[in-house]
């Protein structure tokens, strides 16, 4: 396996690459693929962060492969890791990812990444600096398990998710930002919206003023973007809600803790919205905190689809891994 086929992202891959992708978890989810490619082979999985469904489903896809997943954590499992180049290591750092990563892939065939925005410095974290100082130093493929602006597997399930409820058609897909006590990353809703995209969906962004997206991703997407709540529901056929972190405030929480605060009770998708929508379906990469992103009567509700969109965690990653392996 070597590097190029590394999963950073999913810019430029092309639509019929993203539908593979879907096809090859489609005959893993059916059972109609029960080979193992990664027989014999072991998968390194590096966790910077917390984590249920990426760990869970990864180290679960890996051994349904026939492989050996590696679980480490920087600072906890294993040692604390410097990334930037010429670093002076004379604090609290203990190794350096040139080393860490170089010494890893003597014994794994791909490493997978998690690596979250720290929201502290935006013109920093929106080039994923961590992510990508594990692309420079590998030979093998890197993964991203979610990154400081991206999260592609959890947007390659998601499509998967759509694929499965309403069809292969294009669909009227809302992305709606949602209040959260804290401000979060953004790469949930960046690669979902890139994903959607690619996908030919016909794509809303709703979310408060001063909460953009990424500028320069969002301008390449050809989507509607609105700072209406109300008016981005009517008509939809996906509602996808997630918060995110204001750009402006990185470095200042508490300024976005205290400007967020007026959206608390206008920005929850809740059964009045959900019924301006075309019978949407609810979607959500999970964790969810519940009355404060979404009703417990929307969550609860037929409409959603949160538990097989994490279901499809698994198979996408399977369809991921066995590319890498083949
Ligand atoms: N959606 C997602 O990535 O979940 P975890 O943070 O639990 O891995």
């Amino acid at each position: 396996m070597s590097a190029d086929m590394n999963l950073l992202n999913t810019t430029g891959m092309t639509r019929e690459q993203i539908e593979e992708l879907l096809e090859s978890a489609l005959r893993f989810k059916s059972g109609d693929d029960v080979s193992k490619p990664l027989a014999e082979k072991s998968v390194a999985l590096v966790f910077f962060n917390p984590s249920l469904r990426t760990r869970a489903s990864m180290q679960v896809g890996i051994y349904e492969l026939g492989g050996n997943p590696v679980v480490l954590e920087p600072g906890g499992t294993s040692w604390t890791l410097e990334h930037r180049a010429g670093a002076v290591m004379d604090g609290d750092k203990t190794e350096h990812v040139a080393e860490f990563v170089r010494v890893l892939e003597r014994y794994c065939v791909a490493i997978g990444v998690r690596t979250f925005a720290a929201l502290k410095n935006w013109e920093e974290e929106r080039t994923d600096p961590i992510l990508n100082a594990f692309a420079q130093y590998a030979s093998v493929p890197i993964i991203n398990l979610e990154s400081a602006m991206h999260h592609p597997c959890q947007s390659l399930a998601d499509m998967l998710t759509i694929r499965e409820k309403l069809g292969a058609g294009r669909k009227r897909v809302v992305l709606t930002w949602a209040w959260h006590p804290k401000p979060l990353p953004m790469a949930v809703p960046n690669s979902f919206a890139l994903a959607a995209a690619q996908m030919g969906h016909d794509l809303v962004i709703a979310h408060p003023p001063g909460y953009d997206l990424d500028e320069e991703l969002i301008e390449s997407l050809g989507a509607t973007v609105t700072n209406d709540i109300d008016t981005a529901f009517t008509g939809a056929d996906v509602i996808y809600a997630k918060s995110w972190g204001s750009k402006q405030f990185y470095g200042n929480t508490e300024q976005d803790i205290a400007t967020r605060a007026q959206y608390r009770s206008k920005w929850i998708v809740d059964e009045e919205k959900m019924s301006r929508s075309n019978d949407a379906i609810f979607m959500h990469c999970l964790p969810v905190r519940r009355n404060v992103i979404v009703t417990d009567s929307v969550i609860d509700s037929p409409a959603s689809v949160v538990i097989d969109e994490a279901e499809n965690r698994l198979h996408v990653q399977k369809a991921i891994l066995a590319r890498l392996g083949g």
